[in-house]
């Protein structure tokens, strides 16, 4: 069995900043292995976000534990170690950048991590082959695509070495070609380097690249599963105002009108060799 990374048990984290105070995470118990790659979905609001927060330590529980690494973070001495290994990309690309060229700008982690000069020029150099920016070393970041942004802000984080990264939204600000080159990234880089990947998207195209699907509402996990087992309850899925796969939705409506029986095909290639028996 894989090695168990994050775990969280029945982690609750209500903001007090308000009026009225909002729980935005509500008894949260799941675990996340090395090497999984992970999809959270989830409208807006439903505490993506703030769970994103407590699995990297930029906020810590009301109740309940996260530990990452054995190390639980509700105790300061472990929030660097914490948030060096469970790195965030989030939304838009421009906040993300700190320096006047690439190279710069992805060695300013692991600077402020205190990495010897000679072993940040090597990790810099690693990460960028990594993500595939290698060429773009010498550029100025705010020049760039929102796609290469985006793996300039991924390049940064692997630089600090970490063993998972979250996306948060890290898509949603990027056209069609810039969403596809960071998804690439991020799937050679779980495949091939074993990183773990929590990815929060609204993308249901995203998530069908997913090891395993989490779907929470109102603080809570409703559904899990591999995302043909969570896609295949179409009526659950778009109950709770998430789309399903367009192939999956199509399979559905011929299920209803008694021409297939299947559930949880989500890709076009499993739809149409389906199709192809059906139509002889
Ligand atoms: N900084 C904050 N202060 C107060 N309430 C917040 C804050 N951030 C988020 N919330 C509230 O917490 C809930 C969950 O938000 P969030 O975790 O951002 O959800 P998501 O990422 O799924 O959109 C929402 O009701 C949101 O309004
Ligand atoms: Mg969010």
């Amino acid at each position: 069995m894989q090695d168990i990374i994050i775990e969280t048990i029945d982690a609750e984290y209500t903001y007090q900043n308000h009026d009225y105070p909002v729980m935005a995470v509500d008894g949260v118990s799941m675990s996340v292995r090395q090497g999984e790659f992970i999809v959270v979905l989830g409208r807006n609001g439903s505490g993506k976000s703030t769970f994103a927060r407590l699995l990297n330590a930029l906020i810590t529980p009301d109740s309940g534990k996260v530990i990452v690494l054995g190390m639980d973070s509700a105790k300061e001495e472990n929030t660097w170690e914490i948030r060096k290994n469970v790195g965030m990309i989030f939304q838009n690309p421009d906040n993300q950048i700190v320096g006047t060229t690439v190279v710069e700008d992805v060695a300013f982690g692991p600077e402020n991590l205190g990495v010897p000069p000679a072993e940040i020029k090597k990790r810099v150099v690693q990460a960028l082959r990594d993500v595939g920016i290698y060429a773009l070393m010498e550029r100025a970041p705010h020049m760039l695509s929102g796609g290469q942004k985006q793996k300039v802000a991924i390049a940064g984080v692997l630089a600090m070495k970490p063993s998972c990264i979250i996306l948060d939204e890290s898509t949603s600000m990027l056209d069609p070609i810039g969403r596809k080159e960071v998804l690439d990234a991020i799937v050679q880089l779980n495949k091939k380097e074993n990183l773990t990947v929590i990815h929060i998207t609204h993308h249901m195209d995203e998530a069908c690249l997913a090891d395993r699907v989490i779907v929470v509402e109102n603080g809570r996990i409703v559904s899990q599963g591999t995302p043909s087992e969570v896609f295949s309850d179409v009526e659950k899925i778009e109950g709770l105002g998430l789309d399903v796969p367009q192939v999956t939705r199509l399979m559905y409506n011929l299920r209803k009108a008694g021409l297939v029986n299947e559930t949880g095909i989500i890709t076009v290639d499993q739809a149409a060799e389906r199709l192809g028996r059906l139509l002889g």
